[in-house]
């Protein structure tokens, strides 16, 4: 009886906490009225996490406001609402009003547009991927766009890679920094957008430093981010420098109150990288300032004084200068330093669209002074790799870059939704000297071998005429390298391609007579929807006798590290089923694939 009581009772409070619960969560609603001039409101009571908002990618953008207690909350952001049709939803967070009322100010669309039956509330974001195109080893953003890598940094263990994120929308806009880590550099955690748009306008490129000597005064170990804002929304071409500071490890960050910390009337003013001068004590900041790049100094990085510009007649011009970076590096077998002033440039790269230049010499701390003013150097020989930096604190005093895996020139159209734009592998960089004269040497860095899940070894083949590997992998989903060395024996021409059941091939030789190797996208599978990315690229060789080759396919993209990385070569590439297999063939003479093995990654 007393049991049956306790029973009784108990049932009665569940009964109880299920209708309290169901009070306070009751229905969401929302409503939409629309009011002239193409401007409406959406009313939201009881808000959920996320309002979704359907996302049409060639739609003209549209400003949205939320409104809480009748104040515009925050700066509003551009979306490009669904006019037609509904290419995918990116979700708006309505977190901090959860179980409240609030209101969604949109202007510059039309009553009649399809995003009006669409918008929905909701408490969670579906990310799971939809992309076949999507890399497996390399960094992509969840969703949403994403151009230029940001403000790296090393810290206890873990890698921090921010990028130029758009997060509601595949195209370019609302630029935040996206914020990625990862312990091994394959696999990457999305943690969320880190420094948002505000007052100064978008969060475009920079840098973060770990402040262990508290020279700031923002707290020891403080990581202190660099950006540029630009405004108006949405071009952003009045620039100025801003910086904010993070005191749990980079995960979110308080904005400088004395922003902007930085001005200048100079039009293309940004993109600082700042870093620790070790003999001077002091910090530098270098950025771009029109077709220059501006070296700035700090005790305390609040204060900067100008020191030099570099640029003027050196190097190529084609296009604006953008991201720099400057670093020191041995020289391989000599106890010297140099170092390397990196300058992203675009238009104005080899092939078209966007590339990083890179120049070798001195750095007194003030002034950059270039020791090879006569040859423009490239740092890789492909169309897509751009916006390379650096980490700061990168362990072990290794120099480790990345870049944004694309151009330009068709990121905008790139035959992906969910997310658009990846980055390079991280690479390991020295200098190696070749003809009396200093180059980069970029290799893949070594934590990408820890993710290799099945090795193939092909025994040593000879190629007089043509001949094909008919299966690379059992199990093949587009994510693999492949490690050659080859041995020519006369052949004017080593051809091999890399290709899939569908009839697509991409078209890669060594050319023995010009001393080239040579890539042709144009059969590699989808490539028509841009005039400009069917490309052939072409990088120098120097030694064709014998050569090694890593390349790196990764279902989207391929990156070909030639001798030990004196020469990289990055491409996208966009076949409608993984590569499969691969032909060779010898124009004159033969030659011997001495080694080759084949990698399955992850
Ligand atoms: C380079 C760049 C940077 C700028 C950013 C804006 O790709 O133009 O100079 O900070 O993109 O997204």
């Amino acid at each position: 009886m007393k049991n049956n009581l306790i029973l009784l009772l108990r049932t009665a409070c569940a009964g109880l906490f299920i209708s309290l619960a169901s009070a306070m969560q009751a229905e969401p609603s929302l409503s939409v009225r629309h009011l002239v001039n193409e401007q409406s409101i959406i009313r939201i009571e009881n808000a959920r996490k996320y309002l979704l908002l359907p996302i049409q990618d060639n739609a003209p953008e549209v400003k949205i406001y939320l409104i809480a207690g009748n104040r515009r909350m925050g700066e509003g952001i551009n979306a490009r609402l669904s006019r037609e049709r509904v290419d995918y939803y990116v979700p708006f967070s309505l977190s901090a009003y959860e179980g409240k009322d609030v209101a969604i100010d949109i202007q510059g669309i039309p009553s009649s547009a399809a995003c009006w039956k669409k918008i929905k509330l909701a408490d969670t974001f579906d990310t799971a991927n939809r992309e076949a195109f999507r890399p497996v080893y390399h960094h992509t953003p969840v969703y949403g766009w994403m151009n230029d890598p940001n403000g790296m940094f090393y810290k206890d263990g873990v890698y921090h890679l921010y990028f130029q994120h758009n997060p509601y929308g595949s195209t370019w806009g609302n630029l935040s920094w996206g914020h990625s880590t990862s312990t091994d550099l394959v696999n990457w955690t999305f943690e969320g957008d880190a420094i948002t748009p505000d007052a100064w306008g978008m969060i475009f490129s920079g840098s973060s430093v770990v402040d262990y000597g508290n020279t700031a005064g923002f707290g020891e170990g403080a990581v202190v981010a660099f950006y540029t804002s630009a405004k108006p929304s949405p071009w952003g071409d009045v620039q100025t420098q801003s910086m904010a500071y993070s005191l749990d490890n980079g995960r979110t960050f308080i904005k400088y109150e004395g922003n902007p910390i930085l001005t200048s009337d100079k039009r293309d003013f940004r993109d600082p990288k700042v870093f620790w001068y070790e003999p001077g004590k002091h910090w530098v900041m270098i950025l771009a300032g029109g077709q220059e790049m501006d070296i700035y100094s700090s005790g305390n990085l609040k204060e900067w004084k100008y020191e030099s510009s570099f640029g003027a007649k050196q190097g190529a011009h084609g296009g604006v200068w953008e991201c720099p970076d400057l670093i020191e590096l041995p020289v391989e077998g000599t106890d010297e330093k140099k170092w390397v002033l990196i300058c992203n440039i675009n238009p104005g790269g080899p092939f078209g669209g966007n590339a990083a230049q890179y120049f070798v010499g001195t750095f007194n701390g003030k002034k950059f002074v270039n020791e090879s003013p006569t040859q423009t150097k490239w740092m890789d020989w492909g169309k897509d790799h751009y916006a390379t930096v650096t980490w700061n604190n990168a362990p072990d005093g290794r120099c480790m870059a990345i870049g944004w895996m694309s151009n330009w020139q068709y990121q905008a159209v790139l035959p992906i939704m969910q997310y658009r734009g990846s980055n390079t592998i991280v690479r390991d960089l020295g200098l190696y000297r070749k003809d009396g004269d200093l180059f980069l040497r970029c290799v893949p860095s070594p934590e990408i071998e820890a993710a290799r899940t099945a090795e193939i070894t092909i025994p040593s083949f000879k190629v007089s005429d043509a001949c094909t590997i008919e299966k690379l992998l059992d199990e093949n989903d587009g994510a693999y390298e492949i490690e050659m060395e080859i041995k020519n024996a006369g052949a004017s021409k080593m051809v091999f391609s890399l290709l899939n059941e569908k009839g697509e091939k991409l078209y890669m030789y060594y050319d023995a007579m010009q001393e080239q190797f040579v890539m042709d996208r144009s059969e590699s599978g989808n490539a028509d929807f841009s005039a400009s990315f069917p490309a052939v690229t072409v990088a120098p060789v120097s030694d064709v006798g014998y050569v090694k080759l890593r390349l790196f396919v990764d279902r989207s993209s391929i990156e070909v590290f030639g001798d030990d990385g004196e020469f990289v070569m990055t491409n996208q590439v966009f076949p409608s089923v993984p590569y499969n297999s691969m032909s060779f063939e010898s124009i004159r003479g033969h030659y011997t694939v001495k080694s080759m093995k084949i990698y399955k990654i992850k």
